[in-house]
């Protein structure tokens, strides 16, 4: 059993309805790390537009707002081109036009250039920092860094929450800071969602509550796995991990990718689920391939796995197995695709996975996936807007699933 407590519930945290920001600066810890292709564009941009709630109900409030974020991970030493937040401001920057005039400064959040920027901001202006990893004492958890941060603003809101499971300077270390200065550090909107959605989903279910668990390794999925068997009625496992868990089952696997030293733990899995009389689906059926790679010779094998063969999608069973699932759950938890999603055929599994999951929220039950393949795969799908929630936080959202409590939320203002 996992010895991490529950998160506190939201509703214990102070939010920026209680601020009293007419005519202050506002410092707002976003998370802006968003994917960008080869050349820098940016590829999915739910996280900026998610933090716009907070930034405009700021603004409403007469505030000024400065905006801060990590993106990638830089060495700590100072600007770097290709870690920049340029696209990031130009985004934002199309996103509130025509609301507020939003600006950029610095080559560094504590530079020279920044601290003037912060100093001339006005309320219904937005400044946005340059990159906070730009500096080495952000991945520190620096009391000094922070401390910097912390005279930019009246007022601290953490909208990060695809990086709240972190506790890096400016999201533990400035809410303390603001604390000690008797500045407030609040829940932004965004946060508030997040922890409110998934808080609920984890402490109050809605039965059947089915949680379907996907990706590469059960190594990174096992504290969630364990901690989802104390609430779900169902786990869906699909995705590489599957593999080990056959293993383990001693069906054969052929070529696939088993995590030997992992075999004993899925077993264990196994018994729990049994013992407590909770349903673990696997796949009966996969979608093999000579090697992972677009135009490979495919096969769809029932059962054990020839050598020679790896299972790279759930096949036509299963999709049917785990969609019906699905349909008949109240609420879904979903994290990880059902195979190699990014590689054409091996799509299959994920977009049958989720278009049952978005039958189920049409037919009234709550459903929650997080991390960035998931979004991706609505995307995909066409069904973008299809769940009741879609979260902006992979490890976060793990985190959460695993149990875990976060002190970047434990750091914000008791309501
Ligand atoms: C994420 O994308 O998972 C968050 O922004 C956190 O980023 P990190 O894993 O680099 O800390
Ligand atoms: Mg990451």
């Amino acid at each position: 059993m996992s010895e991490a407590t529950a998160m506190p519930p939201v509703a214990t945290r102070r939010t920026v309805d209680s601020l009293d920001a007419k005519g202050k600066t506002v410092f707002v810890r976003a998370d802006f790390n968003v994917p960008t292709d080869d050349a820098g564009a940016i590829t999915d941009d739910r996280r900026i537009r998610g933090a716009l709630p907070t930034i405009e109900a700021l603004l409403a409030k007469g505030a000024a707002v400065v905006v801060a974020s990590h993106f990638g991970r830089p060495a700590g030493t100072g600007y770097e081109a290709g870690e920049s937040l340029k696209p990031v401001f130009e985004r934002l920057r199309q996103l509130l036009a025509g609301k507020a005039e939003v600006l950029f400064a610095g080559q560094v959040p504590t530079d020279d250039a920044s601290a003037a920027a912060v100093r001339a901001l006005r309320p219904g202006q937005v400044l946005l920092l340059e990159n906070l990893r730009f500096e080495k004492g952000e991945k520190k958890g620096d009391a000094a860094f922070a401390g910097k941060l912390a005279a930019y603003g009246a007022a601290y809101v953490n909208d990060a929450f695809g990086a709240s499971h972190r506790a890096d300077a400016s999201m533990v270390a400035l809410p303390r800071a603001m604390h000690a200065a008797g500045k407030p550090a609040v829940a932004g909107r965004l946060l508030e969602k997040e922890l409110r959605f998934l808080g609920a989903a984890l402490e109050r279910p809605q039965r059947p509550f089915v949680a379907v668990v996907g990706g590469a390794k059960v190594s990174d999925k096992l504290a969630a796995l364990a901690n989802l068997l104390d609430r779900v009625d169902t786990i869906v496992v699909g995705g590489a991990m599957a593999y080990t868990f056959l293993r383990a089952m001693g069906v054969a696997t052929g070529n696939s990718l088993v995590e030997p030293e992992m075999v004993d733990k899925a077993r264990g899995i196994l018994h729990d689920a049994q013992a407590r009389g909770r349903t673990i689906l696997l796949p009966v059926d996969h979608v093999c391939g000579r090697r992972l790679e677009a135009g490979t010779e495919t096969s769809t094998v029932v059962g054990a796995i020839p050598d020679g063969w790896m299972g790279l999608d759930i096949g036509p069973r299963s999709q049917q197995l785990f969609a019906e699932a699905c349909r008949g759950a109240r609420q879904v938890v979903w994290n990880g695709p059902m195979g190699a999603f990014e590689t054409k055929p091996f799509d299959a599994g994920t977009l049958a996975v989720t278009r049952a999951v978005a039958e189920a929220t049409r037919a009234g039950a709550v459903t929650i996936a997080g991390g960035g393949d998931t979004a991706a795969s609505l995307d995909a799908a066409g069904l973008p807007d299809a769940l009741t929630h879609v979260s902006t936080g992979g490890g976060a959202s793990l985190e959460m699933l695993e149990g875990k409590r976060f002190e970047s939320v434990d750091a914000l203002d008791a309501a």
